[in-house]
């Protein structure tokens, strides 16, 4: 598959289904991390139910309306990132995760630095959005960082592990840059 190159560590793929056992394998490594913020961990039980998902998301590729994309740290499989986007209106939501080990060194921000230049370049977004819990402060520290403007708070905008999650919503538009 063919790399876009961020630095000499992080490089960016579009996620295909010759991923999926090793992104299986680091999902069920950091189940418990992941559960406390992502809603799908119950339907990820065997490296099948990943590249269906993968499968899935190729599909909207091939119809413009996501990009999947898997990111490699030291050639590893460190976690995703990706779009999805509204067509009619050239909004790109943004979302994410990382493996635990990879917490901490600044994969994400720089991924999602890319992912807007991508999304400006190939997708001619004009509005970017990323909704993160009230309380991921880590999630929120992303589109912070990224000059994102907070546009204010949704309530039990989604239900993790049986709770409802209020969401800031950060949204970023081409005219901001
Ligand atoms: C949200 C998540 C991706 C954030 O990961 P992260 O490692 O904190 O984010 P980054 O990769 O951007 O790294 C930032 C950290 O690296 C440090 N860093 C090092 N080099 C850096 C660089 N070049 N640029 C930015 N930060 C850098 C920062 O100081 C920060 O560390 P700190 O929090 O200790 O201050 C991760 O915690 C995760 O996957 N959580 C579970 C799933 C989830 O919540 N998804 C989002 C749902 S909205």
């Amino acid at each position: 598959m063919f790399f876009r190159e961020i630095d000499r560590d992080i490089k960016l793929s579009l996620s295909i289904p010759q991923y999926a056992e090793e992104l299986f394998q680091l999902t069920n490594n950091n189940r418990d991390f992941l559960k406390q913020w992502l809603p799908w961990l119950d339907n990820v039980r065997e490296s099948s139910d990943t590249r269906e998902f993968i499968e899935l998301q190729l599909l909207k590729f091939q119809q413009g309306k996501a990009l999947p994309v898997t990111i490699f740290y030291q050639e590893r499989i460190a976690g995703v990132l990706g779009y999805l986007i509204d067509r009619a209106n050239n909004i790109g939501y943004i979302g994410y995760w990382l493996g635990q080990e990879y917490n901490g060194k600044g994969i994400m921000t720089t991924s999602v630095r890319e992912l807007i230049e991508i999304g400006y370049m190939y997708y001619a977004l004009d509005r970017i959005e990323i909704r993160c819990a009230v309380e991921n402060t880590r999630s929120r520290a992303i589109p912070e960082r990224l000059g994102f403007k907070n546009e204010g708070t949704i309530r039990h905008a989604a239900k993790v592990d049986d709770r409802y999650q209020d969401h800031v919503v950060y949204g970023l538009l081409k005219s901001d840059s």
